[in-house]
């Protein structure tokens, strides 16, 4: 049985959905808006947005809302993150790679979150001290430790968030590792840590909802997570580095440029 956050969370993000996969289908008629180079909305987010908005208002009317596209309605210390859709470019051109985030937090911890997928109909979801899961799937992180054998997410960055040292640090995580993806959903890229699929991934200059859910699975999963420096990461760090936790240490190494 889901916890009941994790309950109704799921009520939410299947519901809207439908409004995302209608649209998926209906892709000559999405109106896209750039906000900046590299960084869309489209009516699907705002659409998939206000129905989650609307269902999560009914269970939990005192909460802050804080949102992608609405930005923050301030509540009681309880505190509901949305990303609508993570990964609106990859929606943008038809790559079925998006994802709902829901996360809850509380005195600055993340403590539920849910991310689901519904065209390829995952439904990840974690909750404190209750595992990560995949639809009926409980997950857990690679453990992969010969660093030549793992797989590597980033996101790269684009328009001004362009910065300077990250080509050397893609130059030497390829040169030892089976590979770097750029995938286009942070979200789904820490999900894909805590499944085992990817065996590390790091990215800079992210928001809290795009995040909030990933770093629950990932820890829940028995994964690591830090800043990118190696530092502890908190719920106002704007950058990442997860791991099975076995190469944390040398894929650290890779990314210091010290
Ligand atoms: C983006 C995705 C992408 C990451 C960007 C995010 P959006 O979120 O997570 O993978 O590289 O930094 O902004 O705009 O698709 O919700
Ligand atoms: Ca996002
Ligand atoms: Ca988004």
């Amino acid at each position: 049985m889901l916890p009941p956050t994790i309950n109704i969370f799921e009520k939410a993000a299947k519901k809207a959905g439908k409004i995302l996969i209608r649209d998926f289908g209906e892709m000559e008629n999405l109106q896209i808006e750039s906000k900046s180079v590299g960084d869309f909305v489209t009516n699907a987010d705002l659409k998939v947005e206000k129905s989650l908005i609307e269902t999560l208002k009914y269970y939990y009317p005192n909460y802050t809302y804080l949102t992608e596209e609405s930005g923050e309605i301030k509540g009681d210390d309880n505190t509901i993150i949305i990303d609508p859709i993570d990964g609106t470019s990859n929606f943008i051109h038809g790559i079925p790679h998006v994802g709902i985030i829901i996360a809850k937090m509380t005195n600055e911890e993340i403590t539920d979150g849910v991310i689901y997928n519904p065209i390829l109909n995952e439904f990840f979801w974690a909750s404190k001290g209750k595992g990560s899961w995949c639809n009926d799937r409980r997950l857990r992180v690679s453990n992969r430790k010969i660093f030549s054998e793992c797989l590597i997410g980033t996101g790269l960055p684009f328009g001004s968030r362009i910065y300077k040292n990250y080509l050397q640090e893609i130059d030497r995580v390829l040169k030892d590792s089976a590979g770097i993806r750029r995938l286009g959903s942070a979200g789904l890229d820490l999900a894909y840590v805590a499944a085992g699929k990817l065996d590390a991934f790091w990215e800079n200059d992210l928001n809290l909802w795009d995040i909030s859910t990933g770093v629950l699975l990932v820890k829940e999963a028995g994964g690591k997570i830090s800043k990118i420096n190696g530092n502890e990461w908190n719920v106002n760090t704007r950058d990442i580095l997860a791991s099975n936790n076995i190469i944390h240490d040398e894929i650290l190494k890779k990314l210091s440029l010290l």
